[in-house]
Protein backbone atom coordinates (compact mmCIF):
# COMPACT_ATOMS: atom_id res chain seq x y z
CA UNK A 1 0.00 0.00 0.00
CA UNK A 2 1.58 3.21 -0.95
CA UNK A 3 0.57 6.82 -0.20
CA UNK A 4 1.93 10.30 -1.19
CA UNK A 5 2.64 12.72 1.04
CA UNK A 6 1.35 16.24 1.09
CA UNK A 7 1.94 19.64 2.32
CA UNK A 8 -0.38 20.35 5.04
CA UNK A 9 -3.36 21.12 3.31
CA UNK A 10 -7.47 21.99 4.41
CA UNK A 11 -8.45 18.65 3.19
CA UNK A 12 -11.49 17.13 4.23
CA UNK A 13 -14.25 15.24 2.52
CA UNK A 14 -17.45 15.18 2.49
CA UNK A 15 -18.41 17.93 4.04
CA UNK A 16 -21.64 19.82 3.65
CA UNK A 17 -21.78 23.03 1.28
CA UNK A 18 -24.19 25.02 3.37
CA UNK A 19 -25.87 28.31 2.50
CA UNK A 20 -25.59 31.00 5.05
CA UNK A 21 -27.81 33.58 5.04
CA UNK A 22 -27.37 37.36 6.80
CA UNK A 23 -29.40 40.42 6.66
CA UNK A 24 -27.55 44.08 6.46
CA UNK A 25 -28.35 46.39 8.64
CA UNK A 26 -30.15 48.09 5.86
CA UNK A 27 -32.53 45.30 5.92
CA UNK A 28 -30.64 43.45 2.56
CA UNK A 29 -30.91 39.51 2.71
CA UNK A 30 -27.73 37.86 1.44
CA UNK A 31 -26.94 34.19 0.75
CA UNK A 32 -23.20 33.10 0.72
CA UNK A 33 -21.89 29.47 0.31
CA UNK A 34 -19.97 27.88 2.58
CA UNK A 35 -17.84 24.54 2.83
CA UNK A 36 -15.84 25.49 6.49
CA UNK A 37 -18.68 25.09 8.16
CA UNK A 38 -19.97 22.73 11.05
CA UNK A 39 -21.28 21.72 14.59
CA UNK A 40 -18.91 22.44 17.69
CA UNK A 41 -21.11 21.72 21.00
CA UNK A 42 -24.31 19.50 21.96
CA UNK A 43 -25.12 21.21 24.96
CA UNK A 44 -26.17 24.46 24.54
CA UNK A 45 -25.66 23.49 21.08
CA UNK A 46 -23.23 25.49 18.84
CA UNK A 47 -22.11 25.55 15.09
CA UNK A 48 -19.52 27.74 13.40
CA UNK A 49 -18.19 29.54 10.01
CA UNK A 50 -15.31 30.26 8.99
CA UNK A 51 -15.66 33.17 6.53
CA UNK A 52 -13.19 35.41 4.56
CA UNK A 53 -13.00 38.85 5.73
CA UNK A 54 -12.83 40.02 1.91
CA UNK A 55 -16.50 38.29 2.23
CA UNK A 56 -19.66 40.44 1.75
CA UNK A 57 -21.25 38.86 4.61
CA UNK A 58 -18.32 39.20 6.59
CA UNK A 59 -19.00 42.60 7.06
CA UNK A 60 -22.88 41.52 7.85
CA UNK A 61 -22.25 38.81 10.70
CA UNK A 62 -19.38 40.99 12.20
CA UNK A 63 -21.82 43.73 12.81
CA UNK A 64 -24.98 41.65 13.13
CA UNK A 65 -23.63 38.83 14.89
CA UNK A 66 -26.61 36.72 13.10
CA UNK A 67 -26.73 34.23 10.60
CA UNK A 68 -28.57 31.34 9.67
CA UNK A 69 -27.25 27.72 8.06
CA UNK A 70 -29.38 26.44 5.59
CA UNK A 71 -28.70 23.09 4.65
CA UNK A 72 -28.35 22.39 0.81
CA UNK A 73 -29.93 19.50 -1.67
CA UNK A 74 -29.17 17.66 -4.65
CA UNK A 75 -31.41 20.21 -6.28
CA UNK A 76 -30.14 23.62 -5.14
CA UNK A 77 -26.70 22.30 -6.20
CA UNK A 78 -26.94 25.28 -9.46
CA UNK A 79 -27.92 27.68 -6.84
CA UNK A 80 -25.46 26.71 -4.26
CA UNK A 81 -22.39 27.30 -6.55
CA UNK A 82 -23.74 30.03 -7.81
CA UNK A 83 -23.67 31.55 -4.34
CA UNK A 84 -20.21 30.95 -3.95
CA UNK A 85 -18.93 32.22 -7.18
CA UNK A 86 -20.81 35.85 -7.13
CA UNK A 87 -20.85 37.93 -4.35
CA UNK A 88 -23.82 40.03 -2.35
CA UNK A 89 -21.95 43.70 -2.83
CA UNK A 90 -23.15 43.50 -6.34
CA UNK A 91 -25.82 40.62 -6.82
CA UNK A 92 -29.02 40.27 -5.33
CA UNK A 93 -28.30 36.18 -5.44
CA UNK A 94 -31.91 35.14 -3.70
CA UNK A 95 -33.78 36.74 -6.26
CA UNK A 96 -31.67 35.51 -9.14
CA UNK A 97 -31.86 31.88 -7.81
CA UNK A 98 -35.80 32.33 -6.96
CA UNK A 99 -35.35 31.44 -3.40
CA UNK A 100 -38.17 31.86 -1.06
CA UNK A 101 -36.80 34.02 1.75
CA UNK A 102 -38.68 33.40 5.49
CA UNK A 103 -38.34 34.99 8.35
CA UNK A 104 -36.27 33.17 11.03
CA UNK A 105 -38.01 32.65 14.78
CA UNK A 106 -35.07 33.78 16.54
CA UNK A 107 -32.25 36.23 15.11
CA UNK A 108 -32.94 39.20 12.12
CA UNK A 109 -32.32 37.36 8.76
CA UNK A 110 -34.37 35.10 6.50
CA UNK A 111 -34.30 31.30 5.98
CA UNK A 112 -34.41 29.55 2.55
CA UNK A 113 -37.63 27.96 2.04
CA UNK A 114 -35.98 25.07 -0.33
CA UNK A 115 -34.22 24.27 2.55
CA UNK A 116 -34.60 21.00 4.69
CA UNK A 117 -33.59 22.90 7.51
CA UNK A 118 -32.01 25.93 8.78
CA UNK A 119 -30.31 26.71 11.78
CA UNK A 120 -30.16 30.31 13.22
CA UNK A 121 -27.17 31.77 14.85
CA UNK A 122 -26.25 34.30 17.30
CA UNK A 123 -22.48 35.17 17.33
CA UNK A 124 -20.00 34.40 20.36
CA UNK A 125 -17.30 34.69 19.62
CA UNK A 126 -14.79 35.32 16.74
CA UNK A 127 -11.01 33.85 16.23
CA UNK A 128 -8.66 35.02 13.70
CA UNK A 129 -7.16 31.76 11.85
CA UNK A 130 -4.93 33.63 9.10
CA UNK A 131 -6.91 33.47 5.82
CA UNK A 132 -10.77 33.18 7.30
CA UNK A 133 -12.50 34.42 10.27
CA UNK A 134 -14.11 31.55 12.71
CA UNK A 135 -17.76 32.55 14.03
CA UNK A 136 -18.71 30.28 16.74
CA UNK A 137 -22.71 30.74 17.67
CA UNK A 138 -25.01 30.01 19.68
CA UNK A 139 -27.50 28.08 17.69
CA UNK A 140 -30.59 29.58 18.94
CA UNK A 141 -33.74 27.58 17.38
CA UNK A 142 -33.53 25.29 13.95
CA UNK A 143 -36.80 25.29 11.71
CA UNK A 144 -37.16 22.01 9.38
CA UNK A 145 -39.49 21.15 6.24
CA UNK A 146 -42.10 19.32 7.57
CA UNK A 147 -41.81 16.93 4.78
CA UNK A 148 -39.43 15.72 6.87
CA UNK A 149 -40.87 15.40 10.01
CA UNK A 150 -42.35 12.04 10.50
CA UNK A 151 -45.51 11.26 12.58
CA UNK A 152 -43.53 10.94 15.91
CA UNK A 153 -42.22 13.83 15.54
CA UNK A 154 -38.40 12.87 14.50
CA UNK A 155 -36.52 14.24 12.11
CA UNK A 156 -35.69 12.11 9.25
CA UNK A 157 -33.28 13.54 6.20
CA UNK A 158 -33.57 9.72 4.07
CA UNK A 159 -35.33 11.79 1.56
CA UNK A 160 -34.60 15.08 1.82
CA UNK A 161 -31.65 14.80 -1.23
CA UNK A 162 -28.78 16.22 0.85
CA UNK A 163 -25.78 16.88 -0.76
CA UNK A 164 -22.29 16.96 -0.12
CA UNK A 165 -18.72 18.85 -1.01
CA UNK A 166 -15.99 16.80 -2.00
CA UNK A 167 -12.86 18.20 -2.84
CA UNK A 168 -14.27 21.27 -5.27
CA UNK A 169 -16.86 18.80 -6.31
CA UNK A 170 -20.66 18.72 -5.37
CA UNK A 171 -21.89 14.46 -4.77
CA UNK A 172 -25.58 13.82 -4.30
CA UNK A 173 -25.58 11.92 -0.53
CA UNK A 174 -26.59 8.02 -1.83
CA UNK A 175 -27.41 4.59 -0.57
CA UNK A 176 -28.24 4.44 3.51
CA UNK A 177 -25.53 2.42 5.60
CA UNK A 178 -26.74 2.21 8.59
CA UNK A 179 -28.00 4.23 11.43
CA UNK A 180 -25.92 5.62 14.86
CA UNK A 181 -24.92 3.08 17.21
CA UNK A 182 -25.57 0.07 14.46
CA UNK A 183 -22.79 -1.46 15.06
CA UNK A 184 -23.26 -2.40 18.54
CA UNK A 185 -27.09 -2.52 18.92
CA UNK A 186 -28.87 -6.22 19.75
CA UNK A 187 -29.52 -8.54 17.20
CA UNK A 188 -33.75 -9.14 16.71
CA UNK A 189 -34.68 -11.53 19.45
CA UNK A 190 -35.58 -14.65 17.30
CA UNK A 191 -39.21 -15.91 17.09
CA UNK A 192 -40.24 -18.86 19.55
CA UNK A 193 -40.06 -21.26 16.53
CA UNK A 194 -36.35 -19.88 15.90
CA UNK A 195 -37.15 -18.40 12.76
CA UNK A 196 -35.89 -14.80 12.08
CA UNK A 197 -38.82 -12.57 12.48
C1 LIG B 1 -18.53 25.14 -2.38
C2 LIG B 1 -18.05 26.46 -1.85
C3 LIG B 1 -17.66 26.57 -0.54
C4 LIG B 1 -17.21 27.79 -0.04
N1 LIG B 1 -16.85 27.88 1.29
C5 LIG B 1 -16.49 29.08 1.79
C6 LIG B 1 -16.19 29.18 3.19
O1 LIG B 1 -16.31 28.24 3.96
N2 LIG B 1 -15.80 30.41 3.64
C7 LIG B 1 -15.68 31.51 2.83
O2 LIG B 1 -15.31 32.59 3.30
N3 LIG B 1 -15.98 31.42 1.51
C8 LIG B 1 -16.40 30.25 0.98
N4 LIG B 1 -16.72 30.16 -0.33
C9 LIG B 1 -16.61 31.35 -1.20
C10 LIG B 1 -17.78 32.31 -1.00
O3 LIG B 1 -19.02 31.64 -0.99
C11 LIG B 1 -17.79 33.34 -2.15
O4 LIG B 1 -16.61 34.13 -2.10
C12 LIG B 1 -19.01 34.22 -2.19
O5 LIG B 1 -19.02 34.94 -3.40
C13 LIG B 1 -19.08 35.17 -1.01
O6 LIG B 1 -20.32 35.80 -1.06
P1 LIG B 1 -20.57 37.26 -0.46
O7 LIG B 1 -19.46 38.15 -0.99
O8 LIG B 1 -21.92 37.64 -0.97
O9 LIG B 1 -20.52 37.12 1.02
C14 LIG B 1 -17.16 28.93 -0.88
C15 LIG B 1 -17.58 28.83 -2.22
C16 LIG B 1 -18.02 27.60 -2.70
C17 LIG B 1 -18.48 27.50 -4.11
Amino acid sequence: MSRRFFEGAALAAPLPAVLITCRSPEGRDNVMTAAWTGIVNTRPPMAYVSVRPERFSYGIIRERGEFAINLTTSKMALETDFCGMKSGGKTDKAKKCKFTLLPAETVDCAVIGQSPAALECKVKREIELGSHIMFIADITGVTVDERYIDSKGKINFGQAGLMAYSHGEYFALGRKLGDFGFSVRKKPKRSPDNKKK
